[in-house]
């Protein structure tokens, strides 16, 4: 269940904040009366610590466990918790009005996106002309698989060549440390990892997002996910553009939408952030 605590120990992304800002200032929305969605919102956390702020955000989760563990203390803070969090429906809809939103935020979802044409077609009906959209998650060529800590083995298909591999980091000792493969044998942990790896993690290459964003009538770009140390070389000619492909494609992905018919784009130089 959601708690105060959390909320309160919780640190929100300073990349996101600033997104919110610079969009704000681009869509000529004052920042109070933009609606914000955070899609694939989990429990609430992000949702919960920007209301503290009062800001008008709302989450929409596929899990309906999350959204059942967040509503609680929106109800305690005096939100409708049915209105603010939603549990996004068998068709992928989240319930929430044609052109309801300005902004869109995601963080670390899109790569547990089986089907991204379905999240594309929902995000594009909800968001208002003009409205943008922060998707941070992982690059499919990122080196450590995020959630099972173990090298390369998401690049692998997902057969038994994968299997092996997450068997093979295993006995050196490599892998995740979560509560419930407490007690399992390896072979079990390798199963339990292995259908985790194939039923929920979906990563892609940058250009098919593009691709699938852009077919639904959204402007792509790219925010530069970097680190404080490479801040200083984004803008060297030639250097920082080599930074922003490697980024994009081995670390985190940031895609800016910004849904067509009002142009309110933000360039890539504005967007060079950490994530
Ligand atoms: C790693 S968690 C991130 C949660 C939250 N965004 C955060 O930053 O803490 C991934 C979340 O994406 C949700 N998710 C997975 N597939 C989804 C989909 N197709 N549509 C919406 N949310 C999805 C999961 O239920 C989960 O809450």
């Amino acid at each position: 269940m959601l708690t105060a605590d959390d909320v309160a120990r919780f640190q929100f992304s300073g990349h996101t904040l600033r997104f919110i800002k610079t969009a704000v200032k681009k869509i000529g929305v004052p920042l109070q009366s933009a609606r914000i969605l955070d899609y694939g919102c989990g429990r609430g956390m992000t949702v919960a610590k920007l209301r503290e702020q009062g800001l008008e955000v709302y989450g929409a989760d596929i899990d309906p466990q999350y959204i059942a563990n967040g509503r609680p203390l929106l109800a305690e803070r005096d939100s409708d918790p049915n209105d603010v969090l939603r549990v996004i429906d068998n068709h992928g809809s989240t319930g929430f009005p044609d052109g309801f939103f300005d902004i869109v935020i995601s963080n670390q979802v899109l790569e547990h996106v089986e089907d991204l044409d379905i999240v594309a077609a929902e995000l594009r009906r909800v968001m208002a002309p003009g409205a943008v959209a922060l998707h941070v998650f992982p690059s499919k060529w990122r080196l450590i698989e995020t959630h099972l800590f173990m090298p390369a083995v998401h690049w692998l298909p997902k057969s038994q060549w994968r299997k092996t591999a997450i068997s093979l980091c295993l006995a050196i000792g490599v892998g995740p440390r979560w509560k419930e493969l407490e007690g399992l044998s390896r072979n079990e942990v390798a199963e339990v990892l292995y259908r985790y790896s194939v039923g929920q993690t979906f990563y892609r290459r940058v250009r098919a997002i593009r691709n699938t964003f852009g077919s639904v009538g959204f402007d792509v770009r790219w925010l530069t996910p970097g680190r404080v140390g490479v801040l200083p070389f984004m803008n060297m000619p030639f250097v920082g553009n080599l930074l922003r492909f490697g980024l994009r494609h081995f670390w985190n992905v940031g895609v800016v939408l910004t849904r067509t018919e009002i142009a309110a784009s933000v360039t890539e130089s504005e967007q060079v952030c950490v994530v």
